[in-house]
């Protein structure tokens, strides 16, 4: 099979690239401002802002199935506009397309949220996640849609903000609760998918729900760390907006996937 990695440089998009070729794949990746570094993968730079560039890029790869991960926090034009951009030119090519989405795109709520629950989002990140959902189901109703949590991992920035915090240098949450998932559970459950034909959205997540504050902790245990220093506080007072408490009921994942998504406890257990 040949993979095309839409963002190859990026955390989980690395890892997707590393176990495709691993698998035996062809595999290209694309970068942006970053390198991909990977042995065995075809390093294109690619702007997923622009369209034209996008499906020249597509249509001279020629791939089987393609990952799409790029994103920006604060771009919609990347976030948004980019994700399109690749569903169509995945859809001209006829390949598989896997998209990655977000819990970003909920507003927070105490009961789980299941795979096609509709977006609520509160922030502009999630509005773009959101709006790319929408995109991608328009142009490729086949494609498969991933909603996943926290990734973490070494090398995961979720865990350098643990790190950081615990060192006094930022601050976590108490009040946002999230499912982190490990990159490499995550990066096989997305290649499961792509030699699928699932179509939709999916929630792939860890099963241990815990706040910032808490995975602080177990990055701390983890790792030796001192909590001393911790610094947390909540979105309230530290005056932004964010989605509090996001858990992704991953039912259907775990019945559909042979890969075992591992909970956060057991991933970071001392
Ligand atoms: N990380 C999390 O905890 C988390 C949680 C939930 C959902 N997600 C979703 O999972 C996906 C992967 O996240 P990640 O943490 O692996 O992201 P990441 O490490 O920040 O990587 C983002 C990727 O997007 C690429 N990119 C940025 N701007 C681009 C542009 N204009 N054109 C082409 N590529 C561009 C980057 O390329 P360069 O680095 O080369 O510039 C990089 O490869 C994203 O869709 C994200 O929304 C992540």
């Amino acid at each position: 099979m040949r993979v095309l990695v839409v963002g190859g440089s990026g955390f989980l998009g690395r890892e997707v690239c590393r176990r495709a070729v691993d698998a035996g794949c062809s595999v290209v990746g694309t970068f942006h401002s970053g390198g991909i570094e990977v042995p065995g993968v075809a390093a294109r730079r690619l702007d997923v802002t622009d369209r034209a560039a996008v499906r020249a890029l597509v249509a001279q790869v020629r791939p089987d199935a393609v990952v799409s991960t790029p994103y920006r926090y604060d771009d919609w034009t990347v976030t948004a506009d980019g994700t399109a951009h690749v569903a169509v030119a995945a859809a001209e090519a006829g390949a598989r397309l896997v998209h990655m989405s977000s819990d970003a795109l909920h507003a927070g709520r105490p009961s789980p949220y299941l795979d096609d629950d509709v977006p609520t989002p509160i922030h502009a990140y999630g509005a773009a996640k959101a709006a790319a959902e929408t995109a991608v189901r328009a142009i490729d109703p086949g494609a498969a849609l991933v909603r996943t949590s926290l990734i973490v991992g070494a090398g995961s920035k979720q865990i350098q903000l643990c790190r950081d915090a615990l060192a006094g240098r930022a601050v976590l949450f108490t009040d946002e609760t999230r499912c982190p998932v490990d990159v490499t559970d995550l990066a096989d459950a997305v290649l499961e998918l792509a030699h699928s034909s699932y179509a939709g959205l999916l929630n792939v997540a860890g099963p241990d729900a815990v706040s910032r504050a808490e995975l602080g902790l177990l990055v701390a245990g983890r790792f030796g760390l001192d909590t001393a220093a911790l610094k947390t506080t909540t979105g309230g007072a530290a005056g932004v907006v964010r989605p509090t408490e996001v858990r992704l009921d991953c039912s259907r994942a775990t019945g559909l996937l042979r890969t075992r998504l591992r909970g956060v406890r057991e991933l970071l257990a001392s």
